[in-house]
């Protein structure tokens, strides 16, 4: 419905592209803004004090308000970053400090590597204990497991909002209170990259520490990440990247820094980047996330009722009603890169493999999985494609 609005399809007439949950696409709105930025108010921005720079800082505090905005944040809890994975690295540095021996923190086993591995090598620095949240039959976290990892050493606890890999979405809300009512000082951390383009956020109801998201996701450029922080986190927390305008004065020998969400942007910040986000920001409200959502959903179901009159397709979590328009299966006895071979020989670009969630699949007990990810600018002659192309496979295989 939305397909003219993104120029890359006018360039690939052929393309069925169903890997929106890997990246998006992008609108002509956010290359527009993109190229425009370049083209008139291009400057290193915060540090100079003449016309064309103050326009680039301008420009870069209106994004961030956007942002602030859009997840219901104070603008100067907004902290961009490279992309979810720098920002899910960052937040693991800066709380090293607040960790003993012997802490525990709470992994969600759906997570992406990103919200894992800075975790294992976090506790791998300070010797705590990492356990995991299991889950349900539906894919949910399993509440009880939950409840009988929480303990008065739990200090940290981390999961995605949904899955990249199966597009489940958590029950966030009840998660949060179940933490909560346990332990009000224990940290949360929220991964929200495959949140925010379905779904509308407000961090401040959530009320978590962190939550973070990269652009490229939600039809803006890659290359920056979103970190919210709480305020008094930021101000008590260490910084991360030492260098420019992070700093307040630095003499031979010692320095200060910023205590405000400057201390963790040192370096020249990506003016065009923020531009390209808050521009994707805009793009998504001029249609309305509540549109964006019910377009997914018909096109989801489509998806669903058309993968289950194969016989030979097996799907995961089938039954789970609160997803992302994703779609993890398998084709039965066929490995997935055998799958994507014939599929994109058909031009249909779907995602084979582990999909960065190696201990899921382990727990799901399968080497790796097919998934499609739908987004507006799919249609259901896309799925159609994809389902001709899967009785290719059938056809090769069988
Ligand atoms: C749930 C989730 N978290 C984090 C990431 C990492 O995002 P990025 O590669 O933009 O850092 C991804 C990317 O696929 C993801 O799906």
């Amino acid at each position: 419905m939305y397909k003219n609005e993104f120029p890359i399809f006018e360039n690939n007439k052929e393309l069925v592209y169903l890997d929106s949950a890997a990246t998006t696409q992008k609108p002509k709105d956010v290359l527009d803004a993109i190229y425009n930025y370049n083209i008139y108010n291009n400057a290193s921005p915060n540090r100079g004090s003449y016309k064309l720079s103050l326009e680039a800082t301008n420009l870069y505090k209106e994004s961030k308000k956007t942002v602030a905005n859009f997840i219901g944040a104070k603008i100067d809890e907004i902290i961009y970053t490279k992309s979810a994975t720098e920002s899910l690295n960052l937040i693991s540095y800066v709380l090293e400090s607040e960790f003993e021996t012997g802490d525990e923190i709470l992994v969600g086993i759906s997570s992406h590597h990103s919200n894992l591995v800075p975790w294992q090598e976090l506790s791998k620095r300070k010797k705590l204990t990492l356990k995991y949240i299991y889950l349900d039959e539906n894919g949910n976290f399993d509440l009880n497991d939950l409840k009988n990892k929480l303990s008065e050493n739990t200090k940290l606890i981390t999961f995605s909002y949904a899955v990249n890999a199966t597009g489940v979405i958590h029950d966030v809300e009840k998660i949060i209170k179940i933490i909560k009512s346990y332990n009000n000082n224990i940290k949360i951390v929220v991964d929200g990259a495959q949140i925010v383009l379905h779904k509308k956020i407000d961090v401040k109801k959530l009320d978590i520490d962190f939550f973070v998201f990269s652009a490229h996701k939600m039809f803006g450029p890659i290359g920056i990440g979103v970190l919210y922080m709480k305020n008094d986190l930021i101000k008590k927390l260490p910084p991360f990247l030492y260098g420019g305008d992070m700093i307040e004065y630095v003499e031979e020998t010692n320095t200060t820094y910023k205590d405000n969400y400057e201390k963790y942007e040192g370096g020249t910040q990506s003016v065009e980047l923020a531009v390209g986000l808050s521009a994707a920001i805009k793009f998504i409200n001029k249609i309305g996330i509540e549109n964006i959502e019910k377009y997914e959903k018909e096109l989801h179901d489509y998806l669903l009722e058309k993968l289950n009159e194969l016989d030979f397709v097996e799907i995961y979590f089938k039954n789970q009603k609160n997803k992302t328009p994703v779609v993890a299966f398998n084709v039965k006895n066929v490995h997935s890169h055998d799958v994507n071979q014939i599929l994109d020989i058909n031009n249909v670009a779907i995602r084979t493999g582990h999909h960065c969630t190696q201990p899921l699949m382990k727990y799901l007990n399968i080497p790796s999985c097919c998934r499609v990810s739908l987004s507006i600018y799919n249609t259901k002659i896309d799925i159609d494609k994809l389902v001709k192309s899967l009785y290719k496979v059938k056809e090769i295989f069988y």
